[in-house]
């Protein structure tokens, strides 16, 4: 192993100002409490199977799902250590249904999906934090109609994964970063100061249980990825493991396409466009790929809600082309959205 030079997360944000926005200051407040939290996840998950801290807690959050133990136990730490830098005034967390208010004075907002696929820890997969920040527009004490924003509007945007290690990658419309947490030090060392996504990818990431209820130009373009080379051969790979943030990582760094498109259950979607698709399509766009809801940029969506699902197609630029191609506009819903949102 080489004795590479090793630049903290803190010292990266203090150092490197011009990467981070307006306020650098309160951007390297809120990603210390990001780290610190996420620090503390981290450790309680490794512990999964030898606490009791694996699976339901009993209830339902707002989008019906059973809320899991270690779901609300990520939520406190992230509550916690968000209010404790006195920057944030609100946040709106997948696990409340209203917001919750911190800091009266403070001049952010904080959307997050504090432990998203935490269904997977029972099954030891991996599991991530999304998050997103936005800089208010008012005082006073904060409103939750304050996060009706368009997503092009974040100021910084994130998620950690809890994978084989566990990685934090953030952007405030600078590039990507991205810091590994190193398990001995307990802190997290910048393993890639600039992510590039690659223009071309052959990983295509969609749950085909849904395939009998997706409009046509989603299934064209599934078969179009099953299709073979003149040799026979297969010409892109299936990846899919229920964990947005996981499935999105591998691609970001292999070159690959995620798609949760509205399905007949769910005709807006599965996934929420404030703590879960806006970061990531953020993330997506710095890096170089493209994220969209089906039709439009998906950043060029204001929220009408907290809690708002969205179609989402996040990749490669050639593979999101590519796919892009497949989609008419015959689906009504994009069309009345797109209408909406011009
Ligand atoms: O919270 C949403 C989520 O858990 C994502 O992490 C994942 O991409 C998606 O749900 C999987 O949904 P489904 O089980 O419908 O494929
Ligand atoms: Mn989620």
């Amino acid at each position: 192993m080489s004795n590479k030079e090793i630049v903290l997360l803190n010292q990266f944000v203090g150092e490197k100002t011009e990467l981070h926005g307006d306020d650098p200051k309160a951007m390297l407040k809120i990603l210390t409490a990001v780290e610190k939290a996420s620090t503390n996840v981290h450790r309680t998950i490794n512990k999964a199977g030898l606490e009791d801290i694996l699976g339901a807690a009993g209830s339902e959050n707002v989008q019906g799902e059973q809320v899991q133990k270690l779901d609300l136990f990520a939520n406190e730490q992230f509550i916690e250590n968000l209010k404790g830098t006195g920057y944030i005034a609100a946040i709106a967390s997948e696990e409340n249904e209203e917001i919750i208010t911190l800091n009266e004075t403070g001049e952010y907002l904080f959307a997050t999906d504090p432990l998203d696929g935490s269904s997977n820890i029972d099954v030891n997969i991996s599991v991530g934090t999304i998050f997103s920040v936005f800089k208010r527009t008012r005082k006073g004490t904060p409103k939750k109609e304050e996060f009706n924003r368009y997503g092009h509007e974040q100021i910084l945007a994130g998620y950690v994964l809890y994978g084989t290690s566990t990685v934090l990658v953030y952007t405030c419309g600078h590039g990507v970063h991205s810091f590994t947490f190193d398990t001995k030090t307990n802190t997290f060392a910048l393993t890639n100061a600039s992510i590039k996504t690659p223009e071309k990818g052959n990983i295509f990431s969609i749950n085909e249980g849904n395939y009998n209820t997706l409009e046509k130009g989603v299934q064209d373009y599934i078969s179009y990825c099953k299709e073979l080379n003149e040799k026979g051969k297969r010409t892109h790979t299936a990846r899919f493991m229920g964990s947005l943030v996981a499935d999105f990582h591998r691609n970001m760094l292999k070159g690959g396409i995620f798609i949760y498109p509205a399905t007949a259950d769910a005709p807006k979607g599965r996934l929420r466009l404030l703590y879960e698709c806006n970061p990531i399509a953020m993330i997506a766009e710095q890096a170089g790929g493209i994220a969209t809801w089906g039709a439009e940029r998906l950043l060029a969506i204001k929220a009408e809600e907290i809690h708002q699902r969205t179609p989402f197609f996040t990749g490669s630029k050639e593979m999101m082309e590519k796919a892009l191609s497949f989609l008419t506009k015959e689906s009504e819903y994009r069309i009345q959205e797109s209408e909406k949102i011009s």
